[in-house]
């Protein structure tokens, strides 16, 4: 009854949101006039974060307050310094794994209201650097390899986060791809990939919604950091029309010429580029001009304007959060983000009855994990609920035992075993690259419950691909769990219970062997490059350009284990009837799903582009639409999918713009990037 409640309570917010605040002219005129009236002193405190490593300068006489912000991006992780409570919801990838824009909405949107509720005015989040390998610490907080999977998610979840005012930073902007080095390695890529791949997910939060901040990465790209990059900021961000604030990450500037003239207005957390004494030297030099601080200024107080921060009382709101809307929010994405990989014998949904008895046991059962660094956020009642608990509270009608150290009598007589097991916040971390492997004790427990049992179902928490290749083929099912959030013992549950099939897509290649993922091998570091000392940083080259996940299979001519947008569920679905009809600038895609299984579920139909006869080397096929929708068992759902002009489209090298080619494309449907139902061709004139 609660559930019903709070889900009409966030169908009413849906219907009351206001519009997402934009930078008017009158915000510009406004910021121009108090740019006006500011001291020297003032424009270069404005411009740094030295007061309180998460928080803006106040200038009280001018009525400008000081402004703070916060991690970001599964939820409010502190204030200032403090690491504080607050509604955990799953991370990135998980977010991603739903496929289901609605409730990443909400998502952004529950965040914004705990924002609020804690005082906050910028949340640090979405992060949407793009999945290039498996050993990225920080894939958890991302969305994914495919830019157009990742824009959708990301756009979703912004207009949510600012439709209740809270500005949103979109971040690392850009080719922040590894961990390993972050400051230190250069991530060189030619034109069009960086367009086709990597500004994606950045241009459309700009264009489309209208996101109020920017955060830089840490490194350089082709050479040059990006805090400090005018190609970057002042060629392309601000090319593409973006007038909010673009911030550095935390200590990634490097000297005040390039932070002065780079574009990026505002430096996190000290001031070492802004550091008035030099500041002030360069511009009686002449090497820098007051205008490049003015424009600092401008940015920051534009964008302040227009989401109300000059006016508004900016004090924390407990009301602005509704405790049970939000545990609702972070329910929803934590029922469709896991992704089932492998069902044999029909195993789950676990079997009710005494008879059936499920054993729970592995380092991950019993505890609420989440990938480490500044995306580590600790739940609402410091505890949240894990998988245990949640297995604990399907009731009498299941028989489940939790065991910390599985006895072998244990293990034999049980129908079912259930390994929960993967990385946590010291294995899979920000700061650091992390290991293909599980940790070895992991791997070593699958293992021997095997020797007992053959009945067993992992359960794993990852941000991206892992090793099974020792235990993947012996066990009977593998979900992929991510790392759920607060909720995520009681979705998980309903899950593996069968209450509610799964429904979760992979947002990345599964390869199945790290040596597999074409792009690995340029990935980290370039071993022994001839010229990284003398440019005293390491390169990684983006050699895989393009082609880079699911784009690089037919090119590399390599084929995954489980493929981009792979995910099982408990019933089957027929696809039958695509059509095509011309509407706007593209066209309308139809088709009907049928459920023939036993199961509600909710399925997830892939629209991918292939071009007949490209006129350059282009991927096989990209993902270019989706839509998620319940199909009812022995019911049928119809399907339309718009594709507009951009679906078509590449990066032109030659004009630095996005063209279309006359001609004609098929257009595949289906439930991965290998697996095409039906399918259709349009003609592009
Ligand atoms: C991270 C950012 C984060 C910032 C503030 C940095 O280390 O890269 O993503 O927002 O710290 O905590």
């Amino acid at each position: 009854m609660n559930r019903i409640l709070t889900t009409l309570a966030a169908f009413a917010a849906v219907l009351s949101v206001h519009a997402a605040p934009a930078v008017t002219q009158k915000d510009k005129d406004r910021a121009a006039n108090l740019v006006s009236r500011m001291t020297l002193e003032e424009k270069i405190d404005l411009c740094s974060g030295k007061y309180d490593r998460f928080c803006t300068y106040a200038i009280p006489r001018l009525g400008i307050p000081s402004v703070r912000m916060a991690d970001g991006p599964q939820g409010v992780r502190n204030i200032g310094g403090k690491h504080i409570q607050s509604t955990f919801y799953p991370c990135g990838v998980s977010a991603a794994a739903t496929w289901n824009r609605e409730a990443i909405h909400e998502m952004g949107a529950g965040i914004g209201c705990a924002a609020k509720a804690h005082g906050i005015q910028i949340m640090l989040g979405p992060g949407v650097n793009i999945y290039r390998s498996a050993l990225c610490g920080r894939n958890f907080e991302y969305y994914g390899e495919d830019p157009y999977l990742a824009s959708e998610t990301a756009l979703a979840y912004i207009q949510g986060m600012q439709e209740e005012g809270v500005m949103a930073t979109i971040k690392h902007f850009a080719l922040n791809q590894q961990e390993y080095d972050r400051h230190g390695t250069s991530s060189n890529a030619d034109e069009r990939t960086i367009n086709e791949i990597y500004f994606a997910s950045f241009r459309k939060a700009v264009e489309k919604g209208g996101v109020g901040a920017v955060m830089t990465s840490y490194n350089p790209i082709n050479g040059v950091h990006a805090a400090e990059n005018s190609w970057l900021v002042k060629d392309n961000l601000r090319a593409w029309g973006f007038d909010g604030i673009v911030m550095s990450d935390w200590e990634s500037t490097y000297n005040t010429i390039g932070f002065m003239t780079g574009g990026v207005d505002f430096e996190m957390p000290v001031a070492y580029a802004m550091d008035p004494a030099k500041v002030k030297e360069l511009l009686e030099t002449g090497v820098v001009s007051e205008t490049d601080l003015d424009d600092k200024c401008q940015h920051i107080l534009q964008a302040f304007s227009a989401f109300g921060f000059l006016d508004k009382d900016l004090k924390a709101d407990p009301s602005a959060e509704d405790a049970a809307l939000s545990q609702q929010r972070a329910y929803n994405v934590a029922l469709e983000g896991p992704v089932l990989l492998k069902n044999e014998d029909g195993i789950l949904p676990l079997k009710p009855g005494k008879k059936n008895r499920i054993v729970l046991t592995g380092p991950n059962a019993d505890v609420i994990v989440c990938g480490g660094g500044s995306g580590n956020v600790i739940p609402e009642d410091g505890k949240g609920v894990t998988l245990a608990d949640g297995l604990r509270s399907l009731g009498k009608n299941y028989s489940v035992t939790v065991a910390g150290e599985p006895k072998p009598q244990l293990l034999k007589e049980a129908s079912v075993v259930i390994v929960a097991v993967g990385f946590s916040r010291t294995t899979e971390s920000e700061g650091s690259d992390r290991n293909y492997a599980f940790p070895s004790e992991h791997n070593d427990l699958i293992e021997k419950v095997l020797q007992y049992n053959p009945n067993v179902v992992v359960v794993a928490n990852s941000g991206g691909e892992f090793d099974l290749k020792a235990w993947g083929g012996k066990v009977k099912a593998i979900l992929l769990n991510w790392y759920p959030g607060q909720e995520g013992g009681n979705a998980l549950a309903a899950i593996l219970s069968g209450k509610v099939s799964p429904s979760g897509r992979l947002p990345f290649t599964f390869w199945g062997e790290l040596k597999k993922n074409p792009a690995q091998k340029y990935y980290g570091r370039a071993p022994k490059h001839p010229r990284s000392n003398r440019h005293n940083y390491n390169l990684t080259d983006y050699a895989e350009g393009i082609f880079l996940g699911y784009r690089g299979e037919d090119h590399f001519d390599v084929k995954p284990l489980y493929p981009f947008g792979y995910g099982l569920t408990y019933t089957n679905f027929e696809y039958s009837g695509i059509s095509a009809e011309a509407s706007g600038d593209g066209f309308d895609i139809s088709f009907t799903v049928k459920n023939t299984g036993n199961f509600d579920a909710k399925e997830v139909a892939e629209v991918y582009v292939a071009p007949v006869k490209p006129s350059v080397l282009r991927p096989a096929r990209e993902l270019k639409g989706y839509d998620k929708k319940l199909v009812k068992k022995g019911t049928s759902e119809t399907y339309t999918i718009h594709l507009g002009s951009d679906a078509f489209s590449y990066y032109d090298v030659a004009s630095h713009a996005w063209k279309v080619d006359p001609g004609e494309y098929r257009i595949l449907v289906g439930s991965s990037a290998d697996n095409t139902l039906v399918q259709t061709t349009v003609t592009v004139k």
